[in-house]
């Protein structure tokens, strides 16, 4: 899709002083009408973000409104209410809206973005219609007050790469037909009542590479076609109802970074796999793992954050741990493990408090054995 966002004022002007008639608008009236019938049902008292939206020229100097070059058709409505704009400083303050999302929106066939963002207090639902939006790309609706589903058929929008609903109030489970947005990098659905499992087939997002969906309610177990999306860097799933195993296969993934698993309900052992992986920051805390903590740290094993708090762990601490190339926070504390606490550079500066409240640890930083 090609849209100039900054270009696209100018273009219009060029484009109006060549047709000497001056019969080009660049936006087309039914583009403008339901634009106007978006802003009608949207109330912004303090920036007035929506004073600008006058004229029959949307494509010009509208407050958050960009049109596509060549098809001169509205590509992208862009409206934060956290933002750097002058506008903001200004007034002094971030921005507050109220009222609901009009399915007029629906009208503009040639939106690419929407994103209607940190307005805190923009209600009701998400339009079902957002899924006949034939080129939509990034669908933004972070930190409103946003209720109901998120629309069954969200898998028809086939070119979508961005879907952020965190931070709103929406209830129902996952789609089943997300898994259908083969083109999705990222998925952020944070802090909401999502109940339900997660897709078994959720490893068809192939192009995902962050799946946020802590904070909600989401049960059952962690698929493993998971680790089929290779470029999976980032996969929070804290604070949820999760149950059942770790998949192994979770400790395969080439590029898996950040693993949040904590405040589950997740049991069985902690994967070997994971020990050796490309995972730097894993927080499986608050779950109920069993088992030792497996003796397989080597040169590979580099963390930055690694929380094993609150689980149900037994045994020694590994001797291998001391063979890890680094350790920065580690919380092994409020388990039921035993024995001398191991030397060894990699986390020779830990505190008491990540070993308190085991059965029996000793040695340094704990009392001597
Ligand atoms: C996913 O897409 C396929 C192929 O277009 C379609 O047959 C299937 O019904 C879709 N699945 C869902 C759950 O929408
Ligand atoms: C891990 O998650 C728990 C909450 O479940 C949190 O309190 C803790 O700070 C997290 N650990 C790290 C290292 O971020």
């Amino acid at each position: 899709m090609q849209r100039k966002t900054m270009d696209s004022p100018l273009f219009c002007v060029a484009l109006l002083l060549l047709a000497a008639a001056s019969a080009v608008d660049c936006c087309p009236p039914s583009d403008r009408a339901a634009l106007l019938a978006f802003r009608a049902s949207l109330h912004e008292p303090y920036l007035g973000i929506f004073n600008s939206w006058t004229g029959t020229d949307c494509c010009r100097n509208w407050y958050g409104v960009s049109c596509d070059p060549e098809t001169r058709r509205v590509a992208d409505i862009n409206l934060r209410g956290e933002s750097e704009d002058p506008i903001f400083e200004r007034a002094k303050r971030t921005g507050y809206m109220t009222g609901t999302i009009s399915p007029a929106i629906c009208r503009l066939k040639g939106l690419a973005s929407l994103t209607l963002a940190d307005w805190k207090g923009i209600t009701g639902e998400i339009p079902s219609c957002i899924t006949t939006i034939p080129f939509l790309r990034v669908f933004d609706l972070i930190g409103n007050r946003l209720s109901g589903e998120i629309p069954a058929n969200i898998g028809k929008l086939h070119r979508l790469t961005v879907l952020n609903v965190a931070d709103n109030m929406i209830t129902g489970e996952i789609p089943r037909s997300l898994t259908n947005l083969s083109s999705l990098m990222h998925l952020d659905m944070r802090n909401n009542r999502i109940s339900g499992p997660l897709p078994r087939d959720f490893g068809k997002l192939r192009m995902l590479s962050r799946a946020l969906l802590s904070g909600n309610r989401i049960t059952g177990t962690i698929p493993d076609s998971v680790s089929d999306i290779y470029r999976l860097a980032d996969f929070d799933l804290s604070f949820n109802q999760l149950s059942g195993p770790i998949p192994l296969s979770l400790g395969k993934m080439a590029v898996l970074a950040t693993l949040n698993l904590d405040s589950n309900k997740i049991s069985g052992p902690l994967p070997r796999t994971l020990i050796n992986s490309a995972v730097s920051n894993l927080n499986l805390s608050r779950n109920a793992l069993q088992g030792t903590i497996p003796d397989v740290f080597g040169p590979r094993s580099y963390f930055t954050a690694l929380d094993l708090s609150y689980n149900g762990l037994r045994g020694p601490i590994p001797r291998s741990i001391s063979s890890a190339s680094f350790i920065g926070h580690m919380d092994l504390s409020h388990n039921h493990l035993c024995g001398r606490i191991p030397g060894g550079a990699p986390f020779d500066h830990l505190e008491a408090s990540s070993f308190a409240y085991n059965d029996c640890l000793c040695g340094k930083p704990l009392r001597a054995c």
